[in-house]
């Protein structure tokens, strides 16, 4: 079931499946909030203004290149392009990108789909692009289907930033998490890759359930579909996704208002400044190749 409301001017709908309600808006293509079992999951604020202002990217599709390009440049096609910059000289997610963008929206279905045109040097981006991104719900799971054309060579790497609390607590570095990793990026000072894929064991081995225990804001490169299950209280979320490596972040940054480790991010992505190493996996879009990936995140109540 699908509502349409409004929310500060721009359109909100709400899809319901089972116990699993979310509602998500054509400002950014952002999850405003997410309901399970009578229980509010995610990290949202009240108003728009709140979303154009914020920083942390909550709930939003980061685009066009999710994570971040040092230097915020990049060559292609024998061409160099240069990026906007927005954390200590590289590019992060973009500025006034894709979360801060009215996107068009349509039913279709039991989906809603979100379309936006993203021009020729958007941001320092080449090539006229149209993304899609699509919200449907099943059983009591959310899947987000990632699309994209673009007329002419460019990158394109989008995710979603939805941040949850499983339990409510003030911080969830006490959440239980399970990853399924090959390896995990070693990453600068500024957090940029240094090229390195480090075992994932000691401070970042999750093979086995555990309480996640620190910060982690980290790249971490996946073994297969099922990324990672994280649970608290009585609840456990699966993430599910084609991309080959999720960033989980649990939430340091998220200043005053929210409330430091409030909340814990995982974003189904690419890897990194992908650009600038020739080994991770590529993440140019060429005209006239469609661009899909997936992102699936499944909620279970545990007896
Ligand atoms: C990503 C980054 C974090 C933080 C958030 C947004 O998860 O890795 O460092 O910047 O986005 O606030």
């Amino acid at each position: 079931m699908i509502q349409k409301s409004d929310f500060d001017g721009y359109a909100l709908y709400t899809l319901t499946s089972g116990e699993l309600t979310v509602s998500v808006t054509e400002l950014g293509a952002t999850v405003t909030k997410l309901v399970f079992a009578g229980k509010t999951l995610s990290l949202g604020y009240e108003t728009a203004a709140e979303y154009l202002a914020g920083r942390a990217y909550l709930g939003a599709i980061v685009g066009r290149y999710a994570n971040r390009i040092g230097g915020g440049s990049f060559e292609l096609g024998g061409r160099h392009y240069e990026l906007t910059k927005n954390e200590n000289g590289n590019t992060l997610h973009g500025a006034d990108a894709f979360n801060t963008r009215r996107w068009q929206s349509a039913v279709e279905g039991e989906s809603v789909v979100f379309t936006l045109f993203s021009p020729d040097g958007d941001e320092g981006f080449p090539g006229d692009l149209t993304a899609r991104v699509r919200y449907s719900l099943a059983d009591s799971a959310l899947r987000i289907d990632f699309e994209g054309d673009a007329a002419s060579d460019t990158l394109y790497a989008p995710t979603s930033h939805m941040y949850f609390n499983l339990d409510g607590s003030r911080d969830i570095r006490g959440h239980v998490l399970q990853l399924d990793a090959k390896g995990v990026l070693e990453v600068d000072g500024a957090l940029i890759p240094t090229g390195r894929v480090l075992p994932a064991e000691g401070d970042f081995g999750y093979a086995a359930p555990r309480a996640i225990g620190h910060d982690l804001d980290h790249c971490f490169v996946l073994n297969g579909e099922t990324a990672c299950v994280i649970s608290a209280g009585d609840l456990r979320l699966t993430v599910t996704t084609d991309y080959p490596a999720v960033q989980v972040y649990t939430g340091a940054f998220l200043g005053d208002a929210i409330g430091a480790n409030r909340g814990f991010a995982v974003e189904p992505e690419f890897y990194p400044d992908s650009p600038h190493h020739a080994d991770f996996p590529s993440t140019v879009l060429r005209a006239g190749e469609h661009y899909h990936k997936y992102a699936e995140y499944r909620f279970d109540t545990l007896n």
